[in-house]
């Protein structure tokens, strides 16, 4: 039922969406940059917001940092506020457009970004010849908005002539950084603000015409539907601009607002289509019925702006009420700042009929006789003119625009706003807050207080279109859990993986358990372009937490398979047991509404694979292979030695060996993994085949019977992969080397391993260690699980065969000491008596007898480690050969 409701809303928004599909408009040229953002996202109204690495719009890339906010309001929209660019010296964005007037939207969501101190950013932004905002502080901007809004959006319009560019460049203060989350350029019709068939009047004693030609830029102060609701986005024109309701601007008596109509507004040459959405023109506000008290008073409202500047007001008009026809009906003046700007306006006279809109330009001059800039006071007030004896004593008005123009220098930027009217709000305008109070329905809580609060309303419906989505998702998910819970896993996994964490057996300062918001924070709302990785589980992401300051690798549940969901369970019951430096470890994780999520520290340098083949970076050298190798061979050896349980990790391969950025090999993905044979089960795990095509051990496919010397041959596997740098099947290459370890080890058993390794490597691998690790590599791959060596086995040698490298390289390669070592050593034409090669029975070598089995395997690895940190400081050779020549020392 739940589900079925929300549905339908879905729909309806769905619907919603598509009405717009036609706007009266569509612009020429529009960009949406989303900065700071690695992917490019869309907003639920369906708008594509383009990551801004984008080297051809912003050149200077490597000057700014990307970063997330630290923190988020629920009312805020992830897209564009989630990521901003920070900058601490001058920045341009360079836009290629066509000529012609364009809108510049900056968003700003002040927060705390790369650790640095909101309140301390000042910055310039340019466009071309203008100065759009000068010493701004989008923090000071906000605080003296309403207690709900948090974002700003400033709003500009240019028009560009001379080059078809537009350059918008960030300055920050000195000692300050400057920061953008979003920016919107959208091109209009030509002849929209400018070169009015009936020019702008100056409002002065004369009323001369003001002439606003092409070299003049704008800042949209104040848009506001008048009498109406908020229209926002695609409910505008095309352009999505934002008309906010009136409400709080009003001064005195509030008039009243006729109710709402359904009529065909009749667009004209003079008034086209995209001048106003027709919603503004269908509703209004009056005086009043009562005509003696209308006379008594004005319909005024007060608007805060910065002097020194002229300030361009467009009146939009039009009479929609059935009754209207005629003209004289209603009479009205106009005042802007206390001076008369109009002495008689006729609607209908001017418009030429009812239901006909029709728009009125006003310019006034807020400069002031002292030269400083500060706030001050527009006023707008509306008087019935009787005069002209009309059949009704009343005003009107449907819309409202207010724009800065430029200086004479190009400038737009005013002050901040005072902070200690930022932190009084209530003195100077109390209207405003007896209006917003009295009248406190949620959507006008978070209707802001300007022009910047337009975007709050598309804010609103992105995140509940967010929650419905989400909502939705979860529901569908409980209910799979719960259907699912009826099949074997749930009861177990789910109840055990959470009284653990609870029990906190992760350790916290390791396990950190993350807000659902933190999550969709770090990955763009689980943004298609974050992701690095697929997994049968689902999907992986790249995430950056703390302000930017971590990167993480995001793993989510697919929600579509319980088959992963049991996976993804069992990894974190064998994660939060398992800390091992070649272990790609856990950071923590989500387990907020109903999502299952894992937080692991990210591996800059990606898969084993990538580094290896089809990789635009400079090939790894031989050295760093081998002891990648040896790295991920001591994450198995943890795995099947190390533990409480044995595990074996059943899905070994190059692209589950990732890379640090120091280049330090980590085993991950134990989404297929599974407890090995504890000392009270048979030697074998008995399951269902699962693996990667190339990698799997076909003994375990024969006979289903799964050992970690299944995860012995994938590794083997991955060793001729690291030395001939190829995939493990290749199906593009010649039937006979279609497979690599079948190819591999043909050439290793006739002597020609040499000539199938990675081109890059000619000639830089010292033979005898070339011959150890083939050695090792071919007795991985045995057919025969007994033949293979155990991990522990391949971790020595594979440390042997390093330093037999490095000797070599140190001293020549005739080094006697090398040379007698790998004499005594190296001789593996009967590799089931070589001293590393496990010769018992199967399984004998890991659990000794079924008595003792568990003593055995923790004497492994308490020999092994100390050996282990004594190889890695190059102890002397006998120590590792003696432990490996010696199997009774293990
Ligand atoms: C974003 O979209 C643009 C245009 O569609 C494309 O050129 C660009 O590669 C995309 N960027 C990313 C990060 O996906
Ligand atoms: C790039 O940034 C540097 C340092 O902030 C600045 O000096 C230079 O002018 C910038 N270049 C461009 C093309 O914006
Ligand atoms: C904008 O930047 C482009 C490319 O850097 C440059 O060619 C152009 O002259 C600039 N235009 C303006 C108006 O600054
Ligand atoms: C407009 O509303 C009136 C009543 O409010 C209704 O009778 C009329 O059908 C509506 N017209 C349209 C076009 O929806
Ligand atoms: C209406 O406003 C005008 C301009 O400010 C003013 O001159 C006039 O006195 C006002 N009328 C009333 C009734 O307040
Ligand atoms: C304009 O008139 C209003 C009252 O109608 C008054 O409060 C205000 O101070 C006047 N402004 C100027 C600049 O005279
Ligand atoms: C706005 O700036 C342009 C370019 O600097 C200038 O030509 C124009 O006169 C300015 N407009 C005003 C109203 O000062
Ligand atoms: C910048 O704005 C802040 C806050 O309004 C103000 O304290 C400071 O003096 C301004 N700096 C300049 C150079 O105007
Ligand atoms: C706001 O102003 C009132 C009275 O002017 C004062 O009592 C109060 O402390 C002020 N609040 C703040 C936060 O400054």
């Amino acid at each position: 039922m739940l589900r079925l409701s929300l549905t339908i809303i879905v729909l309806l928004l769905l619907t919603s969406i598509t009405t717009y599909a036609t706007p009266v408009y569509i612009p020429t040229d529009r960009f949406l940059l989303n900065c700071g953002s690695l992917s490019n996202s869309t907003s639920p109204d369906g708008r594509n917001w383009l990551s801004d690495f984008e080297p051809k719009l912003a050149p200077n890339l490597s000057h700014s940092t990307p970063s997330i906010a630290a923190e988020q309001a629920p009312s805020i929209p992830l897209v564009p506020y989630m990521t901003a660019r920070v900058f601490n010296s001058q920045f341009t964005y360079t836009f290629p457009v066509s000529y012609g007037p364009k809108f510049i939207r900056l968003y700003f969501y002040p927060s705390s970004y790369s650790n640095l101190d909101k309140t301390r950013s000042y910055f310039a932004v340019t466009a071309n010849m203008y100065t759009l905002l000068t010493n701004f502080s989008a923090f000071l901007t906000t605080l003296s908005l309403q207690p709900t809004q948090f974002s700003v959006v400033k709003e500009f319009v240019i028009n560009v002539q001379g080059s078809q560019w537009l350059n918008i460049t960030f300055v920050p203060v000195t000692n300050s950084y400057a920061f953008i989350n979003g920016i919107e350029i959208i091109s209009m019709p030509n002849n929209l603000y400018y070169n009015n068939p009936s020019p702008p009047r100056l409002v002065s004693i004369d009323l001369t015409e003001f002439d606003v030609d092409f070299n003049v830029a704008f800042e949209t102060v104040y848009r506001l539907n008048v009498g109406g609701q908020s229209v926002s986005g695609p409910d505008d024109t095309g352009m999505f601009r934002s008309w906010l309701q009136d409400d709080q601007y009003l001064y005195g008596n509030s008039g009243q607002t006729p109710p709402k109509s359904n009529v065909t507004i009749q667009y004209t040459a003079e008034t086209p289509p995209y001048t106003a959405p027709d919603i503004v023109y269908r509703s209004s506000r009056t005086m009043g019925s009562d005509p003696y008290i209308n006379l008594q008073n004005n319909l005024s409202w007060i608007f805060q702006v910065d002097s020194g500047f002229y300030y361009l007001l467009r009146l939009h008009f039009c009479e929609y009420q059935l009754e209207v026809t005629k003209p004289n009906y209603r009479v009205f003046s106009i005042y802007i700042n206390n001076q008369t700007a109009e002495i008689s306006a006729d609607v209908i006279l001017w418009s030429g009929g009812s239901r006909i809109p029709v728009f009125r330009d006003y310019v006034v001059s807020l400069i002031s006789d002292n030269d400083e800039m500060k706030k001050v006071d527009l006023w707008l007030q509306l008087h019935p003119y009787v005069d002209v004896h009309p059949y009704n004593w009343d005003a009107i008005l449907n819309g409202l625009e207010i724009f800065k123009l430029n200086q004479s220098d190009g400038n737009l930027g005013g002050p901040n706003p005072e902070p200690s009217k930022v932190s009084n709000e209530s003195s100077p305008h109390p209207r405003k807050e007896t209006t917003s109070e009295s009248q406190s329905s949620p959507m006008r809580a978070i209707i802001g207080a300007t022009v910047g609060g337009v975007l709050a309303i598309v804010g609103v419906t992105v995140f509940c279109f967010f929650q419905i989505l989400r909502r939705r998702r979860s529901t569908n998910k409980d209910l799979r859990i719960t259907s699912a819970a009826k099949s074997s896993w749930v009861p177990f996994s789910f109840t055990s993986w959470q009284t653990k964490t609870s029990n906190s057996s992760l350790p916290s300062h390791l396990c950190r358990r993350f807000t659902l918001l933190e999550i969709r924070m770090a990955t763009g709302d689980f943004d298609e372009s974050f992701v690095i990785g697929t997994g049968g589980f689902g999907n992986v992401y790249k995430g950056v937490m703390d302000s930017g300051m971590t990167t993480v690798a995001i793993k989510r549940l697919d929600q579509a398979s319980n088959q992963g969901a049991k996976e993804f369970l069992n990894e974190i019951e064998l994660l939060s047991e398992l800390r091992h430096i070649h272990l790609v470890s856990l950071i923590g994780y989500c387990d907020e509404d109903g999502e299952m999520i894992l937080v692991y520290e990210y591996m800059p340098h990606g898969t084993l694979r990538s580094s290896l083949y089809k990789t635009r970076n400079p090939p790894l050298s031989w050295k760093q292979r081998l002891q990648i190798c040896i790295g991920a061979a001591r994450g198995l050896q943890y795995l099947h030695t190390g533990a409480k349980h044995m595990i074996i990790h059943r899905d070994v391969k190059s692209t589950n060996i990732l890379l640090n950025v120091k280049w330090m090999a980590k085993v991950s993905d134990f989404g297929l993994s599974r407890f090995g044979p504890t000392q009270f089960d048979h030697t074998h795990v008995t399951t269902a085949v699962k693996g990667s095509l190339g990698y799997v051990d076909p003994e375990y496919y024969r006979r289903r019977r799964l050992t970690e010397k299944s995860d012995v041959y994938s590794f083997g596997v991955v060793l001729f992969e690291v030395l001939c740098a190829r995939p493990a099947i290749d199906p593009n290459l010649p039937q006979e080397r279609i497979s690599l370890t079948e190819w591999a080890r043909r050439n290793y058993l006739n002597g020609t391993l040499d000539q199938i390794v990675d081109p890059n490597l000619k000639g830089k691998i010292i033979p005898d260690c070339l011959k150890k690790f083939g050695e090792i590599a071919e007795s991985c791959v045995r057919d025969r699980g007994i033949e293979r060596p155990t991990m522990t086995d391949v971790v020595w040698g594979l440390e042997f065969a390093l330093q037999l490298q490095e000797s070599a390289e140190k001293t020549g390669s005739g080094s006697g000491l090398v040379y007698v070592v790998a004499d005594s050593y190296g001789t593996p034409a009967r590799p089931s008596t070589s001293g590393w090669v496990t010769t018992s029975t199967e399984n004998d070598a890991l659990f000794g007898s079924d008595e003792d089995g568990s003593n055995t395997r923790s004497t492994i690895t308490r020999t092994e480690e100390s050996c282990g940190d004594r190889a890695n400081k190059s102890c002397d050779h006998d120590c590792v050969f003696s432990e490996i020549l010696d199997p009774k020392a293990r």
